[in-house]
């Protein structure tokens, strides 16, 4: 709806330059926005404002001008002037009737495929070889999984891209340290390494403790880099254990990653050299004390001087910095992305930059291809401190998610209901999934987040059992009405104010996924679900369905107001990753 006024306001402007009425020169960024009051109508403009100046006019007066010279639209039943001179539109609700009886027929809720697919690569998720996924890599697995739903649900060909931290010079010690627990005992990995912290924690111990383990240790790293079978393959069970206990995460929260979806660090190794060598060629990188250094005026040390971006160490050794460049690079050339988002957190933000600083000056890829960092903050406990366990440690995410399950179902049993045992059981752990992801997604995710049990299982306020429990009622109408959503007569008729308010928010669906795909902040989303379930609450209150009393077209047209509630709710959650119940 925002863009077709807006589409509006852009013929008249055009229209308004070809009639000399406006300078031809000006290129307006057209805003629309939602109205907070109604009795301004539904969507304003402030467009005459901001031309008034650079036209030399009367803002009023051109808004004037402006609403004399709007095409005529079935949207807007009328518009008004209002202050010093915005634009108010108010939508019809004829017009507004229609779209739901539309929604209610199709399938996708009134969202068309994007016009133009486009190939978009998302980094998210990324945990690293022989450590467990931690808290931290939660935000970025949840939220990304989320953008890649939506992207996908436009109609984009989405490539999931999990960039685990599969290569380095630890693994000569990870190497070492697992050939001495195979010596030990040959079946350790088929019986066991539950822990790959403590397992990690242990070889670095052993490294520090033990100059001849140490010594295999170094080289076994020069051996795997110069591709030995031996290593190799001891590299390859440490990725392969470490991706089983992963892909256990994924599964269990429903996220749609897969090994296949792996496209580690490693990947990019045998590419470095080639690129080292052209960015030395291109004259940007350059040899200092040993070390290739590309400066970059960009950014700026301490002292005012370029900042230096080592690609290769003294020893010849890679860094994490030429990985992504190398990585940029591959998903452009090989993938043929539009787009590339990187879901990683806040801190790694300048890394990221100088990466891409060089793969532009480079030349790898052209303007055309955008690279996109959304940063994330910390999560923290309710303390506001950095998220960890009593002891300090670090919180492991099957910890975590075994405690939310314990506690929706301790919630669920102090609620009445007439489901068995055994639907209860199932009910909580959906609940308890949907109340982590949601907690984290329903946050803007450039602000640090407080992780706290009570508010994200909260049947009240923006919370995933909220928004589970409105789709229930929803659900329990059609059943109370016994009909089924998806076989209803009548049409739809706008006449109380909780059915247009409804209404209108419905129709928003469509312009808040497309904000999700373009800003890749699923919070957007979670805010709309809320005030829709806000909305229909109000509805239901207001408008009786299953009273006696009722007219049989205004039952009609208000089951289909459900039904398009329910669908867009559905819908909604399943973008988010987020699973609806029949009943709770
Ligand atoms: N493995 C990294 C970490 O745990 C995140 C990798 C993100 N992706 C990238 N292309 N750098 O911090």
């Amino acid at each position: 709806m925002k863009e077709h006024i807006q589409a509006l306001l852009e013929q008249t402007v055009s229209t308004l330059k070809q009639q000399g009425k406006l300078p031809a020169e000006l290129e307006p960024r057209i805003q629309v926005d939602r109205t907070k009051d109604k009795a301004h109508g539904d969507l304003a403009t402030n467009l005459a404002l901001l031309l008034a100046k650079p036209a030399g006019q009367n803002p009023r007066a051109l808004a004037q001008l402006l609403v004399d010279n709007l095409p005529a639209s079935e949207l807007v039943a009328k518009t008004e002037l209002a202050g010093p001179g915005f634009i108010n539109f108010f939508l019809d609700s004829a017009w507004l009737a229609r779209q739901i009886d539309a929604m209610v027929a199709d399938e996708r809720a009134n969202v068309p495929a994007a016009e133009q697919p486009q190939t978009v690569v998302v980094d998210y998720s990324a945990p690293n070889v022989a450590k467990e996924m931690h808290v931290g890599h939660l935000r970025s697995t949840i939220i990304g999984d989320a953008v890649v739903r939506t992207l996908e649900f436009l109609g984009h060909k989405v490539i999931r891209a999990n960039h685990i931290g599969d290569w380095g010079t630890q693994f000569g010690m990870l190497i070492a340290y697992l050939e001495k627990l195979e010596q030990e005992n040959p079946d350790v990995l088929s019986s066991g390494l539950s822990d790959l912290e403590q397992f990690y924690r242990e070889s670095k111990q052993q490294y520090d403790a033990d100059p001849d383990f140490a010594e295999r240790a170094r080289n076994y790293v020069v051996k795997l880099q110069g591709g030995d079978a031996y290593c190799l393959n001891m590299w390859q069970k440490l990725v392969d254990i470490t991706l089983q206990h992963n892909q256990a995460v994924y599964d269990r929260l429903g996220v749609s990653l897969t090994p296949a979806n792996v496209m580690g660090e490693s990947m990019y190794n045998p590419m470095l050299n080639d690129i080292v060598a052209d960015l030395q060629q291109q004259g940007l990188a350059v040899e200092d004390e040993g070390a290739l250094v590309v400066y970059l005026d960009e950014y700026k040390n301490k002292d005012g001087d370029p900042m230096g971006v080592i690609v290769r160490k003294k020893d010849g050794g890679f860094l994490y910095t030429t990985t992504d460049i190398a990585c940029a690079k591959y998903r452009y050339e090989q993938l043929g992305a539009d787009r590339a988002l990187y879901f990683i957190d806040s801190r790694q933000h300048q890394h990221l930059m100088q990466a891409w600083t060089i793969v532009r000056k480079a030349g790898y890829i052209p303007d055309t291809m955008s690279l996109e960092h959304h940063a994330f903050g910390m999560m923290l406990g309710k303390d506001g401190r950095p998220f960890k366990t009593r002891s300090g440690g670090t919180i492991k995410l099957v910890n975590l998610l075994d405690e939310a399950e314990e506690r929706a179902t301790a919630l669920l049993e102090q609620k009445q209901t007439d489901l068995s045992a055994e639907e209860k059981a199932q009910v909580a752990k959906r609940v308890a999934m949907a109340a982590v992801k949601y907690a984290d997604l329903s946050k803007s995710r450039t602000t640090d987040y407080i992780f706290d049990w009570d508010n994200m299982l909260s049947f009240e306020g923006n919370t995933a059992p909220y928004l589970q429990y409105a789709y229930t009622r929803v659900q329990s109408i059609f059943r109370k009405a016994g009909v089924s959503a998806d076989a209803l007569s009548g049409s739809v008729a706008i006449e109380a104010p909780a059915e247009e308010a409804l209404a209108q928010k419905l129709v928003q669906f469509n312009d808040t996924v497309k904000s999700v795909a373009d800003k890749g902040m699923p919070h957007l989303l979670c805010l709309y679900l809320y005030e829709l379930s806000g909305a229909f609450m109000s509805f239901y209150e207001a408008c009786p369905i299953n009273k006696e009393g009722v007219s049989a077209e205004a039952r009609a047209s208000r089951l289909r107001l459900c039904a398009a509630t329910a669908k867009v709710l559905q819908q909604g959650l399943s973008l988010l990753g987020i699973d609806t119940l029949e009943r709770m």
